[in-house]
């Protein structure tokens, strides 16, 4: 293990280190990669994305099908993407583009003894499937944002797992069998942790700040009022629910809520309740996104 405490800034060289190593091993297709940016961009026409996704119709036959599964609750056979923008807008296309380039890299890996990629995209896609829902159902926003922070927020672990696969096995071991947050023992192995990772991956890959800036901080303690409605909170909570409800990473571990996230859990506890239960309907909804055959 090579030792990197000469580093003392916020940014360690583990973190980029890591990321560097990862990079050679996975690239974002680049199809993937050009439909993300296009759509952060002001003032993008569907023609465009239309053109670049043209260039992959394996690509385009597995976002349709996703477009036409339960979640999107669409009554009609939506066949072309022009169309699929209509229904469901770019950011989700967006999202489901994600989905997609997520899948190839959790999937199709053998899971080693104390730690299962389909297990973890599973969690994600929970996450991300009830973020949605909080931002929907209790701060009246459309949710995409929050969707997407959901899916990625543990991408950093994916990286660990394919760079530092023995020392993050170690991770996930003493995780297990102690009492401390995920983050402190990456910390203590790794040197670094699965948020600075994330978070630096996520700006290499140019998603949107928001996203990034929840997948740097899901794991940092919410201290205001006005915070609880920002993507990091929503992730938080949307962590709770989903693990309470099964879709743990490491299924012996139950992390309760802290500080102001409790709080609100708490206040709100009727709607959270009902919210609870609506959520396993939504997960079925959304087979196709984590289904390993659904590729
Ligand atoms: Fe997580
Ligand atoms: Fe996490």
């Amino acid at each position: 293990v090579i030792n990197h405490s000469h580093d003392c800034l916020g940014t360690s060289s583990s973190t980029e280190d890591l990321i560097i190593n990862f990079q050679e091993f996975k690239t974002i297709p680049q199809i993937s990669l050009r439909v993300c940016q296009l759509i952060s961009k002001e003032g993008s026409t569907i023609r465009e994305i239309e053109e670049i996704l043209r260039l992959d119709p394996i690509l385009v036959s597995r976002l349709l099908r996703m477009v036409n599964s339960a979640y999107y609750g669409i009554r009609y056979r939506v066949e072309s993407i022009a169309k699929a923008v209509v229904f469901i807008g770019l950011k989700n296309i967006r999202n489901l583009v994600i989905i997609d380039t997520m899948k190839g890299c959790f999937l199709g890996v053998a899971d080693g003894p104390n730690f299962s990629r389909k297990r973890l995209w599973l969690h994600c896609t929970a996450v991300g499937v009830c973020a949605q829902m909080i931002a929907r159902r209790l701060l009246g926003m459309t949710g995409e944002d929050a969707f997407l922070a959901g899916i990625l927020h543990d991408l950093g672990m994916l990286v660990e797992d394919q760079v530092q696969p023995e020392p993050f096995q170690t991770v996930l071991r003493q995780y297990r069998d102690g009492d401390r947050p995920i983050v402190e023992e990456e910390r203590a192995i790794l040197g670094t942790d699965h948020c600075a990772v994330g978070a630096l991956l996520a700006t290499q890959w140019r998603f949107p700040d928001d996203v990034k800036t929840a997948i740097s901080a899901h794991h940092t303690p919410i201290t205001s009022e006005a915070d609880l409605v920002q993507l990091p909170a929503i992730v938080q909570i949307a962590h709770y629910v989903a693990d309470a409800a099964g879709y743990r990473e490491i299924p012996e571990r139950l992390e309760q809520p802290t500080g102001l996230v409790a709080e609100h859990l708490r206040q709100r506890a009727m709607e959270y309740r009902i919210l609870a239960r609506d959520f396993n309907a939504e997960m079925r909804k959304a087979a196709s996104f984590y289904e390993v055959d659904a590729a």
